[in-house]
């Protein structure tokens, strides 16, 4: 597998990072109500929970779209009709979803070129553990934000592009950023390039609380870890016992949210920052949209996006969509 790294230098995009996550949480900490950007949620630890979280019984989305990808992979090399790809992954993974689309290619006698894009070099190393070579199959992955990355794989082939955007990454925009990507996909591929999109629908509310309340409290440990990550990047000074996690519905915006409630009138310094923050019995951090959508919303993002659907593939219980559009 080769590794192209497109971004700034190595060290300067580290230090880049803590300052813009220094930058964010104090913004969202002097904002009402406080906030923090699911962004940080994916420190080393916080990569480790997801990926339990992805595994665990309650949170469905994961083992869903794994069903729905296993069970259309040999349909979509029909669909495509290329005797060779260029498969473009936006966010790397862990590769197990990924590498059932890229086999259903390659039984299908198609060459494929695989380049998933991440900003994380490491998450790079991860995904190449759970891809199985083959002979048809060339792995270039790039480090990179997703657009500056996908305009590079642009210029190394003139190959027909498959966009993927697994995992219903997209729900964690809210809709007016979720446009904005669509587009700027849209505008950063050619006209019949194709996108296959994860997109979580809307389903009983129970379903939805357990999946983001999982029963092991992963997820707890997972929200709770932004406070860890601030201790330790920040220099913070956050009692993570002091605060408790709250995941719930919000049936007008449409989304799972979650929240940190602080569970007593507590002060803390945060030494990167070099100021204090107080924090009220029950006031809550807001941290994280999950948008649940209709078959009708993704209609709308399609058209809206200068794409057309080429076919809506969901599941038995209508849980989630894999959605594949083509570039118009
Ligand atoms: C990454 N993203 C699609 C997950 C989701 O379902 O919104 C993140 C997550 N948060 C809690 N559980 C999973």
């Amino acid at each position: 597998m080769k590794i192209t790294n497109v971004s700034n230098v190595q060290v300067a995009q580290e230090d880049n990072v803590k300052e813009q996550f220094a930058l964010d949480v104090l913004t969202g900490l002097c904002s009402t109500p406080k906030n923090i950007s699911a962004k940080y949620f994916y420190d080393d630890k916080g990569s480790e929970l997801f990926q339990k979280i992805t595994s665990h019984k309650d949170y469905y989305p994961t083992r869903t779209e794994f069903e729905i990808l296993d069970s259309i992979k040999d349909e979509l090399p029909k669909v495509v009709g290329e005797k060779e790809i260029d498969l473009v992954e936006l966010g790397a993974g862990d590769g197990h979803k990924t590498e059932l689309v890229i086999q259903g290619f390659l039984n299908a006698g198609v060459i494929v070129n695989f380049y998933p894009i991440d900003i994380s070099e490491k998450a790079m190393h991860l995904l190449k553990k759970n891809i199985t070579a083959h002979k048809n199959l060339k792995i270039h992955g790039i480090v990179a934000e997703y657009f500056q990355g996908l305009r590079y794989a642009r210029t190394l082939s003139t190959n027909k592009q498959i966009v993927l955007v697994l995992g219903s990454n997209i729900g964690n925009f809210n809709p007016a950023q979720s446009q904005g990507f669509l587009r700027q996909l849209r505008k950063t591929i050619n006209k019949s390039d194709y996108a296959l999109i994860g997109f979580d629908l809307k389903k009983n509310i129970d379903t939805l609380l357990s999946a983001y309340n999982d029963s092991a409290g992963i997820t707890r440990d997972f929200n709770l870890n932004l406070l860890n990550r601030m201790n330790q990047e920040l220099d913070a000074n956050f009692d993570v016992s002091s605060f408790e996690h709250f995941g719930t519905y919000n049936p007008i915006l449409g989304a799972m949210e979650s929240y940190l409630i602080s569970k007593k009138d507590q002060t803390v310094f945060i030494g990167e920052l070099e100021r204090t923050f107080e924090f009220n019995e029950m006031e809550a951090i807001h941290l994280e949209y999950s948008f649940k959508f209709l078959k009708k919303d993704i209609n709308f993002l399609c058209e809206h996006s200068a794409f057309e659907v080429v076919e809506h593939f969901s599941d038995k219980n209508d849980y989630f969509v894999d959605t594949l559009w083509k570039a118009i």
